[in-house]
């Protein structure tokens, strides 16, 4: 039997990864992946068990003990956390603060790159993040990365109503010590800083239409 295909799709904040993601896993009938969600919920978990996010080893001692479970609805997967899906709370400012101190962790990111590879087990995913190309899913043929210019990425943030220093986002998310974000070798990549959802969703469909024909 083949094995399930993996389409990776990284990129800066407010790139428009996730309405992509969505709209090419809806196309292709994939499974939708958004791992941004799981280090969310890691850091919501700390927040509600009062673990000191500032504190590395207290972070990942909280990663290591965590009762988790993987789920497939309606073709997205979902986190839960001690068997609940913090669909809602994972979106706080708060939890936004708190996230990239938890994704500096290297044991947790260890353990989100073990999990996130299990997702295989329900079919062939569209997986968004930061590090899916260059590290999660290095193996996969179809990696795409989206950026968009500065202003145009917070702007994009301040009409869903999120004022964010996009650039101090950025330089954590490239700078940290471990799998840090940047363009995977082989990604195709698109500055959508002038192009609509629609518009960058069809350039990646027709370019993996293409290809997935081209591997068969
Ligand atoms: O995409 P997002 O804003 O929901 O991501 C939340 C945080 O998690 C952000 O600080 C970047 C980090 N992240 C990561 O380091 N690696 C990923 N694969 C996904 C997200």
């Amino acid at each position: 039997m083949k094995s399930p295909v993996v389409i990776a799709i990284d990129g800066t904040s407010a790139s428009g990864k996730s309405t992509n993601a969505k709209l090419v896993a809806r196309a292709l009938g994939f499974i939708y992946v958004d791992t941004g969600a799981m280090y969310r919920t890691l850091a919501w978990h700390c927040l509600q068990k009062r673990v000191d996010v500032q504190d590395p080893k207290a972070v990942a001692a909280a990663c290591r003990k965590w009762k988790t479970s993987l789920r497939c609805v309606d073709n997205q997967v979902r986190l839960h956390t001690d068997g609940y899906f913090p669909e809602k709370e994972i979106r706080t400012g708060e939890v936004s603060a708190a996230v990239p101190h938890v994704a500096a962790v290297p044991k947790v990111r260890e353990w989100m790159k073990k999990t996130q590879r299990e997702c295989i087990r329900f079919g062939n995913l569209v997986m968004e993040g930061r590090d899916i190309g260059t590290n999660v899913f290095p193996e996969t043929d179809f990696k795409y990365y989206l950026d968009a210019r500065l202003e145009e990425r917070s702007r994009r943030r301040a009409a869903e109503g999120v004022r964010e220093n996009l650039a101090a986002r950025d330089q954590r998310d490239s700078q940290r010590a471990v799998a840090p974000l940047m363009i995977a070798l082989g990604a195709h990549v698109i500055n959508n800083s002038e192009m609509t959802a629609e518009q960058t969703s069809s350039a990646i469909i027709a370019d993996l239409r293409q290809r997935l024909a081209a591997s068969k």
